[in-house]
């Protein structure tokens, strides 16, 4: 992946089946400018049809996981070039993709940031993390879902305090409001990322990745077809090669062989 200008790409865990990306413009905070972001989607896709990658890991550096959207990529756009071009649009593939995707966050995650972490599935942080929304400050609101899915994470009311008032959220305070599901010691982190994602690596990634769906699919539906839309999807796993394998392994009282892609 020598043509990535602002990321790193690595394989990471015993078994190199995951996936690890690092946002790499220290010079701006891992500002996220559009070339940033095609990046992250362009190895999303490799990702996502590569069979050896079981779990992705997204990161920062020590200092930082993300700035937000590149304010001086957009201080001059107008309104007509960013309704035309649907500015940010593009950033949403990161909420579809279809393999589990951890973000591991150091530092700040602001703006944009915040919003890069909330669209992966689960959200670790080093005890100095920040999370906030700050657009208020730039005479902007949060253009890449921070009113939408911080809303769901940790209510209105504590969304309001910080979308309102641009202050920011300690990792602490994060883990207490839901957003962050574990706190580390910052050099810790990634290491406690990558255990985690060897772990749901280990399992069916099939069944992984139905489970991920159904989840999802909760923030969008009503209780009754939610509730519908999960049994559909636990039917289909009894079509699985891997629920036999997994069901039978338990009753042997051996390790399951996951082999269903
Ligand atoms: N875009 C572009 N450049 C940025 C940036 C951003 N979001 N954040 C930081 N930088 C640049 C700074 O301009 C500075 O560059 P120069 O050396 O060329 O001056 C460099 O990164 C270092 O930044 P600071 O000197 O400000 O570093 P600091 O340690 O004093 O402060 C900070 C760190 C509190 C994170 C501060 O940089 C900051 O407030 N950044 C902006 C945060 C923000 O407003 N984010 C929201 C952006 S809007 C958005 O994301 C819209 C959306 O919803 C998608």
């Amino acid at each position: 992946s020598n043509d990535l200008k602002h990321l790193i790409v690595e394989f990471k865990g015993d078994k190199s089946n995951i996936g690890l990306i690092r946002l790499n413009r220290p010079k701006v905070l891992n500002a996220l400018c559009d070339d940033l972001m095609n990046e992250v989607n362009s190895v999303l896709d490799r990702f996502e049809k590569d069979p050896s990658v079981n779990c992705v890991i997204l990161t920062g550096s020590d200092k930082v996981f993300a700035a937000g959207a590149d304010i001086k990529e957009m201080k001059n756009l107008d309104f007509k070039q960013v309704y035309k071009g649907s500015f940010l649009s593009h950033w949403s593939r990161i909420a579809k993709f279809k393999k589990p995707i951890i973000a591991a966050v150091n530092g700040f995650a602001l703006g944009g940031g915040c919003e890069l972490a909330m669209m992966c599935d689960i959200i670790y942080a080093g005890s100095k993390a920040q999370f906030g929304q700050p657009e208020i400050i730039l005479g902007t609101i949060p253009g890449a879902g921070g009113t939408q899915r911080l809303t769901k994470t940790i209510g209105k009311y504590k969304t309001m305090e910080l979308v309102l008032s641009g202050r920011r959220m300690s990792a602490q305070d994060a883990e207490k409001a839901g957003l962050v599901c574990k706190v580390f010691p910052p050099e810790e982190l990634l290491n406690e990322a990558i255990k985690l994602a060897e772990t749901i690596a280990s399992l069916s990634p099939m069944v992984v990745q139905m489970a991920k769906e159904s989840i999802n699919a909760s923030l969008e539906l009503s209780l009754n077809e939610g509730l519908h839309f999960e049994k559909l999807l636990f039917h289909q796993t009894f079509a699985t090669e891997d629920r036999k394998e997994g069901m039978a392994a338990f009753v042997e009282k051996r390790p399951p062989k996951f082999t269903d892609q």
